[in-house]
């Protein structure tokens, strides 16, 4: 085994609450193991650009309860273009970099995954608000978001309730509804919409009136930005595509919103809760979960465990084939949506 004396590191993607912690602890430990840490900026672009800092005790000082990344972020995809999986590759070799740490979705770990199998050294570190990665049972950035979700949630309760009013509340969640799901739970929802489940209107509409009908005049709706109707319904779409084929989502709450009104007569508002649930500080268990990831992270790198992603599996913090995290994504377990049900209506 080769000693490795430099490795870089790297955030990609839509960021999250616990993006610092990680960094943070990656730095810590490298440097205790007498590894130079090398950041570099937004994501894969900043490999293909050679944009790097020198990351040392100073520069991640403070940054724990920090939203965001220091690093930056993009969406950039290095196999788009194969002039930038080039100089990605030249900038590698430049800066002698022994091992890389992507830290990411199923985007930037899916590139990771990659390189991986042309021969780059890395050990990715999962993240998602959306909690949609499989082979790892939570990613940090989730608690945080159901936690900003339910509270959004209490709030829209106690206005829905004076003004007798049904609140629909849009939350994040492209392909799977963990945050809608969660949050509703702890929220007390009386509906959930979510991707893995095509919205039935006319259901909704009549467990709406069912509430009424009980002496309920308010409903707190909660969906997914992801969800789709199971019958025609428009909904506005931006059609202009990330790097990595994905729409802008964002406009299922309006068109909800607005059939419920209509159907049912009752008025209808709509709250999109949007970035809200991605920026700000990292709640206790993100930060915890973030400082795991990355110590562990660098723990595979001395050991030459390359090619891995670091997992929680239960309390544990595991290592599995980094392929394992993206190949298929992690949807909502319908037990715990089955649960939420019991309280619909
Ligand atoms: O993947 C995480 C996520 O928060 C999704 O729920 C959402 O669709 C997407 O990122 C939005 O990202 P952005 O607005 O940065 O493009």
């Amino acid at each position: 085994m080769t000693a490795v004396r430099q490795l870089g590191v790297l955030t990609g993607g839509g960021d999250c609450p616990g993006l610092n912690p990680v960094i943070r602890a990656v730095t810590r430990r490298a440097i205790q193991a007498d590894i130079k840490v090398v950041g570099i900026r937004n994501g894969w672009k900043g490999l293909i650009l050679g944009d790097t800092v020198l990351l040392d005790l100073q520069s991640v000082s403070g940054i724990l309860p920090k939203g965001g990344t220091i690093l930056g972020t993009s969406r950039t995809n290095p196999y788009k273009r194969p002039e930038d999986l080039a100089k990605l590759k030249d900038t590698l070799k430049r800066l002698a970099l022994d091992a890389l740490i992507p830290i990411g979705g199923e985007d930037t770990l899916g590139v990771a995954t990659r390189l991986s199998k042309e021969g780059v050294k890395v050990v990715g570190v999962p993240k998602t608000i959306d909690n949609d990665l499989s082979a790892t049972d939570y990613t940090f950035g989730f608690d945080t978001a159901v936690n900003i979700a339910m509270e959004a949630i209490d709030r829209l309760h106690t206005t829905a309730e004076s003004h007798h009013r049904i609140m629909v509340a849009e939350v994040m969640g492209r392909h799977a509804g963990w945050i809608a799901t969660c949050a509703g739970i702890a929220g007390g929802a009386d509906v959930i919409l979510i991707p893995e489940q095509p919205i039935d209107i006319n259901e909704v509409c009549s467990l709406i009136k069912r509430r009424h009908a009980r002496g309920k005049d308010f409903s707190i709706i909660v969906v997914a930005e992801g969800a789709q109707f199971k019958q025609d319904a428009h909904v506005t779409r931006e059609e202009k595509l990330d790097e990595f084929g994905h729409v802008r989502l964002g406009g299922i709450g309006d068109s909800l919103g607005k059939l419920i009104e209509e159907r049912t007569g009752y008025e209808t508002r709509v709250t999109v809760l949007g970035h809200i649930q991605r920026g700000g500080s990292p709640t206790a268990f993100d930060r915890i979960l973030g400082t795991r990831f990355g110590i562990k992270a660098v723990e595979l790198v001395l050991e030459g465990q390359f090619g891995q992603m670091v997992s929680l599996q239960g309390n544990k913090i595991v290592a599995v084939p980094i392929e394992q995290g993206t190949g298929t994504l992690k949807t909502v377990d319908m037990g715990l949506y089955n649960l939420a049900k019991i309280f619909f209506g």
